[in-house]
């Protein structure tokens, strides 16, 4: 039996039905026009959402008023002239068995445009103070809603979702004591008075639409910080909803006023599934179905939480992203085949980059939120294609290639598959699933992996490749620092190589790594994985008490955080302003403040001078610094390697370099490459 069943089972939301209990939670994507239109490219996204087999998908917030803007490329339903774009995309999300619903909302003193909410505050996103509305301003807004609705329906979604968690946008803000100080009938005095404007417009709405059309309330359970509501404060206010016409609660919550929304799309080290316990609670007092958002990222725990009846349906927001099949391959029996996220941000940070041109991506899955343009060329026959480097880019690129029909040899010159992200899944363990998942891949694929085998130009020709992908990872320069080669100094590319379990280049290069590299048997090496490291490292570990690590990248931020927690007192020592500029500020920020919440400590904007056998010696500006250390890592710059890409050129009809080999790119621009070079190769007529 399929131990994933209970997603399977039907479920209605009034008389909306759903072919399973999946729901996708809504995300802001930016793939919109800035004409508030839907594109091809959002339609296109929803679209593979639903053909991976999802009941019920969300589309991202809809501005009910066309003259609030919420983020640069968002949606809106505030004119009949959008009604077109949504009416194509429900047609093609239908087509594929899910239902949709968009999300609605008024931005509320999120807005880019005019921002405005009960009372005077300030929004986290835009840094700008709203206008308190005046109380006869709260009728149209309420019209603007139900109108916003009646499009919906006439575009022929399912039904519709109204944001009021987080203590955000319009009716999130005047539902929250944090935000709500007004003092008339709408104000933050009681729970009757805060709740006042969402009862209303719910109400509003139904008779717009009519009591059949569904409509789904998002609210936080309870908002997590000092002066938020409480979770008895929902339990209170659930019936009154359900009277006023809601047909689903959806608990997600915390507030979002940060503009890192760290309550909302939490990192790595926030609990699985931390909304199910206030879920559960919500749905003893209500007879409608209840959905649960929030880290849901285990299929197992999302299957006992509707099997336990702590919720009706589970919402997946980021997995969906990583995995747009999620649910098919639970469905057929393929648990093993699921690329899983790895709360790694890079899907809200590649929005918060560069807010006025940003789209958002997912790191571990090339196609999201390219579905529109980037398809494998078709071919007609089977290539011959040869991968060099299994790190991430190339065991992603042969793993693609592999499924797109081709006969994949993937050469490694170490024991063992994996390149750096061994080492990223080692220090960084919410990065492990991508390394197993890439390898099972491989081999389910059928890739022939031929390990301890150095690629040169004859040996490459000698295969008579249609196609070589070069994916042979960075360069780690290392600078020449006094002191530089004394015995408590490791290098980062010692490290590397002793972790990629290449034996060979570090006998003689180190006392320690090298006696290790020489003592344990080959085979110990080829079978280590990041699990078990950590799990030695917890008994034994080669580093002093007090570490200096001197690095500026994300890898040298996660090892010093991976240090410290294994009890060492790490300093990180970095000529950045802050360290982990490669990755945006939200998993800079989560990373950051776990190393400072576990004791580590960062000094920025600081050169190392020398090293001696007690202390590091560095420069901050015109002051001279010395830090005492037992261990020191000179952790190293990542650059391009293009020795071997060169060799190659002309080796075979098309020759791509991806990964880092090209230049840093961390997990993500390892998979966008090797996407575009699977791409490019094709995929064979008639392969699946
Ligand atoms: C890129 C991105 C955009 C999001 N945009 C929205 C949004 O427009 N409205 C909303 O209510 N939640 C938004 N969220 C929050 C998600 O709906 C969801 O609550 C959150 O990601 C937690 O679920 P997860 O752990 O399954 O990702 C967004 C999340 C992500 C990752
Ligand atoms: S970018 Fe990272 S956090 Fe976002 S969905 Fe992809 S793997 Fe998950």
């Amino acid at each position: 039996m399929n131990p994933f069943s209970a997603l399977f089972q039907p479920v209605s939301i009034g008389n909306m039905q759903l072919r399973n209990r999946i729901a996708m939670s809504a995300m802001t994507t930016n793939y919109g026009s800035a004409d508030f239109e839907v594109t091809e490219r959002l339609i296109a996204f929803h679209e593979a959402r639903a053909r991976g087999g999802a009941g019920l998908l969300t589309v991202e917030m809809c501005s009910v008023d066309v003259a609030q803007r919420y983020q640069p490329q968002a949606l809106s339903l505030g004119d009949d002239r959008f009604i077109a774009g949504h009416r194509e995309l429900v047609r093609r999300v239908h087509a594929q068995g899910s239902c949709v619903q968009p999300q609605i909302s008024h931005p509320g003193p999120e807005s880019m445009t005019d921002p405005v909410g009960p009372s005077v505050c300030v929004a986290a996103g835009t840094g700008w103070p709203c206008r308190a509305l005046a109380e006869q301003e709260l009728e149209p807004i309420m019209e603007q809603y139900a109108a916003a609705a009646v499009r919906a329906r006439e575009a022929g979604y399912d039904g519709v979702e109204l944001h009021a968690a987080h203590a955000y946008m319009l009716l999130g803000s005047f539902l929250s004591p944090q935000r709500n100080r007004r003092d008339d009938g709408y104000g933050g005095q009681t729970l009757e008075t805060r709740s006042r404007l969402l009862l209303e417009t719910i109400a509003r709405i139904k008779r717009a639409t009519g009591a059949d059309f569904p409509l789904t309330l998002r609210i936080s359970g309870h908002e997590g910080s000092f002066d938020g509501r409480e979770l008895t404060e929902t339990q209170r206010l659930a019936p009154k909803l359900v009277a006023a016409g809601v047909d689903c609660l959806q608990i997600s919550g915390g507030v979002s006023h940060d503009r890192l929304v760290g309550q909302i799309v939490c990192g790595a080290d926030t609990a699985d599934g931390h909304n199910t316990a206030v879920a559960a609670a919500v749905r003893q007092v209500v007879s409608v179905p209840v959905m649960v958002v929030g880290r849901l990222h285990s299929p197992e725990l999302s299957v006992q939480v509707v099997n336990e009846g702590r919720a009706d349906i589970v919402m997946w927001a980021r997995p969906l992203l990583a995995d747009p099949e999620l649910p098919e391959k639970l469905r057929n029996g393929r648990r093993a085949e699921v690329r899983e996220c790895l709360s790694c941000q890079n899907c809200i940070d590649s929005m918060l980059l560069a807010p006025f041109d940003a789209n958002m991506h997912c790191a571990v899955n090339g196609f999201s939120g390219r579905e529109h343009s980037l398809r494998p060329v078709p071919v007609e026959r089977r290539k011959r294609v040869v991968v060099i480097g299994a790190g991430t880019a190339g065991l992603e690129a042969a793993r693609q290639c592999a499924g797109n029909g081709h006969e994949v040899i993937l050469l490694e010159r170490g024991p063992r598959s994996g390149g750096s992200l061994f080492l990223a899944a080692t220090v960084h363990g919410a990065n492990e699933p991508l390394l197993h998942y890439l390898r099972a891949e491989v081999q389910r694929l059928g890739v022939d992996l031929r390990l301890n085998t150095c690629a040169d130009r004859a040996g490459v020709s000698a295969l008579a490749p249609d196609a070589v992908i070069v994916a042979t990872g960075a360069r780690v320069a290392v600078a020449d620092v006094p002191g530089g080669e004394l015995p408590h100094v490791l290098q980062g590319p010692v490290l590397r190589q002793a972790l990629a379990g290449r034996r060979q280049g570090l006998v003689g290069r180190e006392p320690l790594w090298g006696w290790l590299a020489r003592c344990l048997p080959a085979p110990f090496w080829r079978h280590l994985q990041p699990r078990h490291v950590r799990a030695l490292a917890r008994r034994w570990l080669p580093f002093g008490k007090r570490v200096c690590i001197v690095g500026d990248d994300l890898v040298a931020l996660e090892l010093a955080e991976f240090l410290q927690r294994l009890g060492r007192r790490v300093t990180l020592l970095t000529q950045a302003p802050v360290p982990a500029l490669d990755v945006g500020p939200k998993r800079r920020q989560e990373q950051l403040a776990r190393f400072d919440r576990l004791g580590g400590q960062v000094l920025a904007e600081c050169a190392v001078r020398a090293i001696t056998a007690v202390e590091v010696i560095f420069r901050c500006g015109e002051r001279e610094g010395r830090l005492g250390a037992d261990s020191v890592v000179l952790a190293g710059t990542p650059c391009s390697d293009a020795t071997l890409a060169s060799a190659l050129q002309g080796a075979a009809a098309q020759v791509f370099s991806i990964g880092d080999c090209t230049g840093p790119g961390l997990i993500a621009g390892a998979v966008v490459d090797a996407t575009h070079a699977a791409c490019a190769i094709g995929r064979v007529y008639g392969e699946s």
